[in-house]
């Protein structure tokens, strides 16, 4: 099953490139950094559409057939970053392709607005955006290891459980579909 994670946060060694690298050795899953991705801003200049670095990133997140999108709450929303690299796909890679939802937050019941933001965007892409969804906060960490508290662990364990169940249900279900 490939799926991809995108990390939408910033800084090396902060929590959402903490859980990013948690989550892709835990399940064996890629990253993708947007940082790494290279993107320019989107200018809407027609060149930009052909940039190599486009038609990769564009590519891998074809190519994948689940997506986990990682933010940490910027301000109410997804970091800007993460919405500048989102805006260079179409519904062509994305539409009806499970997503699941995680954000990183401050404390403070922050999250939820990142969550629903990312939530909005992807209807925009007519991805299939999958019930279950998390917020971290610094407390859900173990800064020692890498890893998160056993109560954290669980929640993300059931998330990729159901992402997985509708990844391979929409594998199995939508050629089919499809060709009817
Ligand atoms: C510019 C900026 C804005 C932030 N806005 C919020 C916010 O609105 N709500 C929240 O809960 N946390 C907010 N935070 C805290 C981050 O979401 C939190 O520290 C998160 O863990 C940062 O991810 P990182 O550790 O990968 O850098 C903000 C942090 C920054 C730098």
């Amino acid at each position: 099953m490939n799926v991809l994670i995108i990390n939408g946060g910033m800084p090396r060694g902060g929590r959402t490139e903490l859980i990013t690298r948690f989550i892709a050795s835990e399940y064996g899953f890629k990253y993708e950094d947007i940082s790494a991705a290279n993107l320019p801003f989107l200018t809407g200049e027609p060149d930009q559409w052909q940039l190599p670095e486009v038609v990769a990133f564009k590519e891998k997140v074809s190519a994948a057939s689940g997506i986990i999108l990682i933010s940490p709450e910027y301000h109410g929303g997804m970091t800007g970053a993460l919405k500048n690299t989102l805006d260079f796909l179409t519904s062509d890679q994305l539409a009806h392709k499970p997503v699941a939802l995680l954000a990183t937050a401050g404390g403070g019941k922050g999250g939820i607005n990142c969550l629903n933001n990312m939530r909005t965007v992807m209807r925009g892409f007519y991805a299939n955006v999958i019930p279950k969804q998390i917020v971290l906060d610094p407390e859900c960490f173990n800064y020692d290891d890498g890893t998160l508290w056993e109560e954290s662990r669980i929640l993300v364990d059931e998330m990729v459980h159901e992402l997985k169940m509708y990844t391979k249900m929409s594998e199995q279900l939508i050629p089919r579909v499809i060709l009817d």
